[in-house]
């Protein structure tokens, strides 16, 4: 699948294609609350590419509680159900600025498109920004068993795009996503703040910054 010319491009999903970051934030406070503690903007940093599970593991921990298995997998149904009636109005108009072009020349280019993201809601809400049919591979949080920092998704999905991680281009807003992707060599792009994301290749505010050409093998 992959050219001679060209890498594979590994793209993340929430906060880098689109601001569904906001959203998980937006539905973890109320789950916080539950357990009387205020979620702050540094622990929502620390939450960004992790499992649904793995991210209340952390909050209850924050809080300092401890809950009941059930109690435990209620928490989890509700923030998702509130999650998803955040993302109930969300269509093509809420893909990052310049995301959508990058794709359709790099497409033009034969570059194999890949996603990895920890959300088990990927297909769901690319279906919505309807750009599902631009991805060649799609590996997601129903894929793996050990989510970000650890690279297992990045690895599936290197190998479904028949490319060796070497020549992988990630794309990532999360320090545990890029810190998984430079575990096995690729080239990481962080998207958003150098604060966060000092560790990647090179970071960019966002897709305006990035040109096709500056990828060529
Ligand atoms: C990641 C997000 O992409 O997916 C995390 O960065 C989120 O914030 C994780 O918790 C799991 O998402 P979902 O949709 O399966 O709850
Ligand atoms: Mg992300």
């Amino acid at each position: 699948m992959k050219t001679e010319q060209y890498p594979t491009f590994i793209f993340d999903l929430d906060g880098v294609i689109t601001k569904t970051e906001a959203y998980h934030f937006e539905a973890w406070k109320e789950t916080a609350a539950f357990l009387e503690y205020e979620i702050s903007p540094a622990d929502n940093e620390a939450l960004k590419g992790v499992s649904r599970v793995d991210s209340l593991k952390k909050i209850v921990k924050w809080a300092g509680k401890e809950v009941s298995p059930q109690t435990f997998d209620r928490l989890l149904e509700e923030k998702n159900e509130r999650y998803l009636g955040l993302l109930s109005s969300l269509s093509e108009e809420d893909i990052m600025e310049g995301v959508h072009q990058f794709m359709l020349e790099a497409k033009e280019k034969n570059h194999p498109i890949a996603l990895y993201s920890s959300s088990k809601n990927a297909k769901l809400i690319l279906t919505k920004l309807n750009i599902i049919h631009l991805f060649d591979v799609l590996v997601d949080g129903n894929d793996v068993t050990r989510s970000k920092p650890d690279p297992e998704g990045f690895e599936l999905a290197a190998n479904q795009s028949k490319t060796s991680p070497k020549d992988c281009v990630v794309f990532e807003d999360s320090t545990a996503g890029i810190e998984a992707a430079n575990a096995i060599g690729m080239t990481t792009v962080g998207i958003g703040d150098i604060e966060s994301l000092s560790i990647a290749s090179r970071v960019c505010k966002n897709f305006k910054e990035i040109s096709l050409n500056d990828f060529k093998l």
